[in-house]
């Protein structure tokens, strides 16, 4: 397994902001941060998400939504930033076992996560139905999708979603099945697509943004929300220390529009939202 460490953020302003921040002694409160090694933050990622993580095309370098806020985060605790890049379908295996202390990965809360990892909350994000510009007259109805081939990524929550909806929306009305087409990402979703091996995908709302703004009348997003899950940062389960630092950090981002700031220079303003633990209920 490949570990690509990425430097970033920085420590200059570290004691000084943990003191303030914190309102308790940085000893003290670090020393509960059983994961923080020598006041470095390990974020996992799997930056082939735009626009929440990826890599630039022409710098190669990490960017993206949750990169920004990061390295904001970073800043306000005092920790120095460290990625990870992994596998989307890893990524909670490493925080359960401290290979990371934190996953910012546009991952979704769910229930079903919530049983091994915590989530802080922090953006509104919802699933869609996506088809080609073309065909998207086509769409008009939740039934138009039943006996279609939609292309979906094996690892994510849209995936089970795919899967209700089709239980629901097509054979509950006497409709053919939708015909799953699992893949290994988002993107390889998004191929099956361009080669007209399925007629539908889904992705994140943001990440059609993305897509919109790159190549606009490419894709187009049809028909209602499939999923409305927040994105969440996990960590590991009941690490207060660290939540209540991150916390913090979202608040103060929030209350002062750096976030806002952020979100909106992706395009995706519309996610904002208060931190909240494990709000998926
Ligand atoms: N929101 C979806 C989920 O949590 C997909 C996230 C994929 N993220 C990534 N960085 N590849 O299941």
């Amino acid at each position: 397994m490949k570990k690509n460490i990425l430097k970033g953020g920085t420590a200059v302003l570290g004691l000084a902001l943990a003191l303030t921040a914190c309102g308790a002694p940085a000893k003290s409160a670090d020393a509960k941060l059983s994961t923080i090694k020598d006041g470095v933050l390990s974020v996992g990622l799997s930056p082939d998400f735009p626009p929440m993580e990826y890599l630039d095309e022409s710098s190669n370098q990490l960017v993206g939504v949750d990169v920004d806020i990061v390295t904001e985060i970073g800043k306000r605790t005092g920790l120095k930033v460290e990625y990870t890049q992994q596998k989307f379908d890893q990524l909670i295996n490493s925080v359960r076992t401290d290979r990371v202390d934190i996953v910012f990965s546009g991952m979704s809360d769910t229930v079903e996560r919530q049983k091994t990892v915590d989530f802080i909350d922090y953006f509104k994000s919802v699933g869609r139905f996506y088809v080609l510009g073309a065909n998207k007259a086509k769409y008009t109805q939740d039934t138009d999708i039943c006996g279609q081939s939609v292309a979906v990524s094996s690892k994510t929550d849209y995936y089970p979603a795919l899967q209700r909806f089709s239980k629901d929306k097509c054979e509950g009305a006497g409709k053919p099945a939708v015909n799953i087409v699992p893949t290994d990402s988002g993107a390889a979703a998004r191929l099956q697509l361009d080669q007209g091996r399925a007629q539908a995908a889904i992705q994140g709302a943001e990440n059609l943004v993305y897509f919109e703004k790159k190549n606009p009348g490419k894709y187009a997003m049809v028909l209602g929300n499939v999923t409305e899950l927040p994105f969440g940062a996990a960590t590991k389960k009941g690490n207060t220390a660290l939540q209540d630092k991150v916390v913090k950090a979202f608040q103060d981002m929030k209350a002062d529009g750096t976030l806002k700031k952020i979100l909106d220079s992706h395009n995706v303003g519309y996610g904002l939202t208060d931190p909240v633990l494990n709000g998926v209920k």
